[in-house]
């Protein structure tokens, strides 16, 4: 994209994991790293947009421009995307690992070991974030990611259609030097009526060409 290829957009990203608690000192979470998040953000904010990272825990610097929401939970993820789809909004980028489950009740007090060989934790559903701002009425154009280590056109196809996206960028997590935690990725990116694929490449240049491609889809 060149430096002013979404120039007076507002862009929202979700970064990097969850956590979930289960009492005051344990949580449920995942390995995202936030970088390919992080990497979107900058690519966007070299792009021209004003940018803001809704992000979860990560050990990340801020990219020198875009603002920063830091949450730890879906819930509170859920509601800053929400506050900012309410201030505006132009396009939303779901890169979030966002946990699934969360626990149906967190525990007040630590919880303590008992004699019983086994432990069960009741988890219900957390709001899915993005199929949330694809049913918005002031719906921005959307873009998701899917991780999938099999079938990646017809999963990413699926999660396209269900969560109302205009577009989905799909990474084969099974491939090892890419995705997870990794500094480089490769994504097939799918949309309507098209697909691309961006080739191994690092996760900066990946999310370059990412946004290249929103900025034309965005603008037709
Ligand atoms: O269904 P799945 O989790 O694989 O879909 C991935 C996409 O959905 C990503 O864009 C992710 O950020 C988003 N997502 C979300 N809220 C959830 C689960 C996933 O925004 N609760």
């Amino acid at each position: 994209a060149n430096g002013s290829a979404l120039a007076g957009k507002k862009v929202v990203i979700t970064a990097g994991p969850t956590r979930e608690a289960i009492d005051p000192v344990r949580y449920l979470s995942n390995f995202s790293s936030g970088k390919m998040g992080y990497a979107v953000a900058a690519a966007a904010q070299a792009a021209g947009a004003t940018v803001t990272l809704v992000s979860g825990p990560v050990q990340l610097t801020t990219p020198p421009g875009v603002a920063r929401v830091d949450v730890d939970s879906a819930e509170q993820m859920l509601q800053a995307v929400t506050r900012l789809l309410d201030e505006g909004c132009d396009i939303f980028i779901g890169c979030a690992a966002v946990a699934d489950y969360r626990m149906a009740q967190i525990a007040d007090n630590k919880m303590k070991k008992t004699d019983a060989d086994e432990l069960t934790l009741t988890l219900v559903k957390n709001p899915d974030i993005i199929a949330y701002v694809g049913q918005h009425p002031k719906r921005p154009f959307t873009v998701g990611f899917a991780a999938e280590t099999q079938d990646l056109a017809a999963y990413a196809q699926d999660k396209l259609t269900r969560k109302n996206l205009n577009m989905i960028a799909a990474n084969d997590v099974s491939i090892d030097g890419q995705g997870f935690n990794s500094d480089n990725n490769a994504l097939t990116v799918y949309w309507q009526n098209g697909q691309q694929s961006l080739p191994l490449a690092t996760k900066s240049d990946i999310a370059t060409a990412l946004i290249a491609l929103i900025a034309d889809h965005h603008n037709q």
